[in-house]
């Protein structure tokens, strides 16, 4: 069985290389799927012979807290950087004067990432830290464990015992823009560009959610006391050997001509690539070199970075428009006049907050810079104050809400201003209410925007609950609806009936609950009423749920405008159960279950499953209803603590599956797949 294993996790960190770091899969999904599977079950029945570094550990699962701050082995140095191509000129001719001519170097792509350090002893992975002040970073070896690109363990041979390899994590343009989106239908602000959103990932406080995030590494420079490469290029190679992901775009040049060719070529090709690139990097390759040249006390003397002008282009800020989101945050939107920028044409930009319009100090009329560097959404950078026409009058943010002229609110901390008026505010009553009816949500056809805001503009629509008491009649007479349309609405209406309850939660638009959330949320409350009673402390326990969303929730359900929305819907016949499962037995009726630590023989998901098939309820917090407290292993001392106190039984996993009699768990559980490898990387 021990070989099986073995074999197993060998097979699997071959295939996950092949497809994650070569993107040349040999096999299909589905058989790869199958040995994860056989995989993770003797896992799971074999405990003893567990491994850190098994392909099933990519999917993180314990909260990791706040992050220990470790020191560099070498500081992590940052490199000396230009726009131009004599500085390059200068730097290769600096280093030949040092060392004498003909010295090669690297060119390599500039990653707009975040940096990372990965420890390696013995081949296997041991730890990830961030650049942090270059001298210490945080221990992120939770999270990065998580990222496909990364070897848990090394393969092939030669690598020194202990060393540590540096790269940068990116986020490849294609989970970008799938996170933002997600982010923006769960009503939370956008990252800005896929740097700041790799490094945000990077620090959340849930590996299964970094999981979820689809990072990506290059790596770039190995370090370490007993490596035997003379060279850069020759480490590089080799680490690529090793199974780490090594960018095929990197290139010996001789000259400085070299050099500017290979510059040339990047410029192009850069467009092209799924992720985000600022420059080129040029370092000596002999290593001995580099020893001669050093370093400064911030970058080393042997390779300098050569940075593309994001591109920018000038043009006329027409004017200024405030948007009103359907959670209330105001967006501050440029209309400008048509401009080309990097192939498309511009002629919208975003201008993010008041702060921002304050420091740009930018009047309409004004000739502005419009920028797009690593944001997708172009951004107006600057204003040419020598064009300014006379007496033009600054941009102010407004103090009152454009649409219904509430005063606007900025809470502390806030970039964002907010109109507090959610009930009365037109758009966003008509943004909620999209969002209600949107494809994810309740799926409801012929509601466009426009359509909405026609209905609520003639007090057809308040609420989404009101779409359940539209009648065609009143909608036929309607400017561009008729009879066929109306009861086209009707009908969808009718059919959202039986929309699952994690769309239903979904589409509420509880502010920070996106999709994910809500299914998450659905499976372990499994009734809106459990999750309405649920207080902001229980729900922060729950893995993937977090403080934050824990507190928008039961803000959300404290109000009570929403209270009587959930009563209306439920009320028209509205979902908000999710779908039962048949019980294996009521051994457990009634009871109220924590389960907590980790666990020899099952997953944690697998034994709530279970406390569910017989007919029990999970509990995320000890409380005084509380009938028993499942302790695993690294079980948290508070819960314990409150345990003991409260009287509460405290059980083991076999005395829990002796309690259900150990009847072979028959319900399948909704365990998500994370090991699935659904969308490629790249
Ligand atoms: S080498 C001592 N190579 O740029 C030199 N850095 O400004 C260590 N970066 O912190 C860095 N692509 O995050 C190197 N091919 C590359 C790079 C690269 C991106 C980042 C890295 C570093 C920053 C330095």
């Amino acid at each position: 069985m021990k070989q099986r294993i073995e074999r197993l996790r060998e097979v699997l960190a071959h295939h996950n290389h092949k497809y994650y770091v070569e993107n040349a899969p040999e096999i299909g999904d589905e058989q790869f799927d199958r040995m994860m599977r056989e995989l993770a079950d003797l896992e799971a029945a074999h405990p003893e012979w567990d491994d850190p570094s098994s392909p099933t550990r990519r999917v993180g699962s314990d909260l990791s807290g706040g992050f220990v701050t470790v020191a560099h082995g070498r500081p992590m140095l940052s490199l000396a950087n230009t726009y131009s191509m004599e500085e390059v000129a200068g730097f290769s001719a600096r280093v030949e004067k040092e060392v004498g001519e003909g010295v090669e170097y690297v060119c390599e792509l500039k990653f707009d990432g975040t940096a990372i350090s990965l420890n390696y002893e013995n081949g296997v992975l041991v730890r990830a830290v961030t650049r942090g002040d270059g001298v210490a970073g945080d221990d992120v070896t939770a999270n990065v464990r998580t990222i496909h690109s990364v070897p848990l363990r090394l393969v092939g041979s030669g690598w020194p015992a202990s060393f540590d390899i540096r790269g940068e994590i990116l986020m490849p343009f294609a989970a970008f823009e799938r996170l933002n989106a997600e982010r923006e239908a769960a009503g939370e602000p956008p990252f800005a560009n896929p740097r700041n959103a790799a490094a945000g990932s990077l620090k959340l406080q849930s590996p299964a959610l970094v999981a979820r995030r689809g990072l990506a590494t290059f790596l770039y420079s190995v370090a370490g006391e007993e490596l035997s490469f003379a060279t850069h290029s020759e480490s590089l190679r080799a680490a690529r050997e090793w199974g780490f992901r090594v960018s095929e775009h990197s290139r010996v040049c001789r000259s400085i001509e070299g050099i500017r060719t290979y510059i040339a070529k990047i410029d192009t090709l850069r467009a092209g690539l799924p992720y985000a690139t600022d420059g080129v990097v040029i370092k000596v390759d002999s290593y001995a070199l580099q020893r001669r040249l050093g370093a400064t006390a911030k970058s080393p003397r042997w390779a300098v970075a050569y940075k593309f002008a994001a591109e920018s282009a000038a043009t006329r800020l027409v004017n200024v428009e405030f948007s009103v989101g359907r959670t209330g945050a105001i967006t501050p939107v440029a209309n400008l006049e048509p401009v080309q920028l990097a192939g498309t044409t511009v002629k919208r930009a975003s201008m993010h907050n008041a702060d921002q319009i304050a420091m740009l100090d930018v009047k309409i009329g004004d000739m502005v810079y419009v920028e797009k560097g690593g944001e997708i959404i172009p951004k107006i950078t600057g204003v040419d104050l020598s064009v300014r026409p006379p007496g033009s009058v600054p941009l102010e943010f407004p103090a009152v809400c454009p649409a219904c002229g509430t005063a606007l609110v900025r809470d502390e901390g806030e970039a964002r201003h907010f109109c507090p008026n959610a009930a009365g505010c037109p758009p966003q009553i008509v943004g909620r209410i999209a969002h209600f009816v949107s494809r994810r949500a309740m799926d409801i056809e012929g509601l466009g925007e426009e359509t909405i805001a026609l209905l609520v503009a003639e007090g057809l629509l308040m609420t989404p609950a009101d779409l359940y008491t539209l009648r065609a009649e009143q909608l036929a007479p309607l400017p561009r609806l008729g009879d066929k349309s109306a009861e086209n609405i009707v009908a969808g209406v009718a059919a959202s009936l039986k929309v699952p309850f994690s769309r239903i939660l979904y589409a509420l638009g509880i502010r920070m609950v996106g999709e994910t959330t809500a299914k998450y949320l659905a499976a372990h409350f499994r009734s809106l009423d459990a999750l309405a009673a649920a207080s902001a402390e229980e729900l922060a326990q729950i893995e993937e749920v977090g403080n934050k969303v824990g507190e928008a929730i039961s803000e959300y359900f404290t109000d009570p405008q929403n209270r009587a929305l959930v009563e209306r819907l439920r009320a028209a016949g509205v979902n908000l159960l999710a779908e039962t499962k048949t019980a294996v037995s009521d051994t457990l009726d009634g009871k109220h279950i924590v389960i907590s630590g980790s666990f020899a023989t099952h997953s944690r998901d697998d034994l709530k499953a279970m406390v569910e098939a017989h007919g029990g309820r999970n509990q995320s917090a000890v409380a005084t209803n509380t009938d028993y407290l499942l302790a695993g292993e690294k079980i948290g001392p508070a819960k314990l603590t409150k345990a003991r106190k409260l009287a509460i039984p405290i059980i083991s996993e076999d005395e829990f599956m002796e309690m259900i009699g150990d009847v072979k768990n028959s319900t399948a559980s909704e365990k998500n797949d994370n090991n699935s490898r659904q969308g490629k990387l790249f």
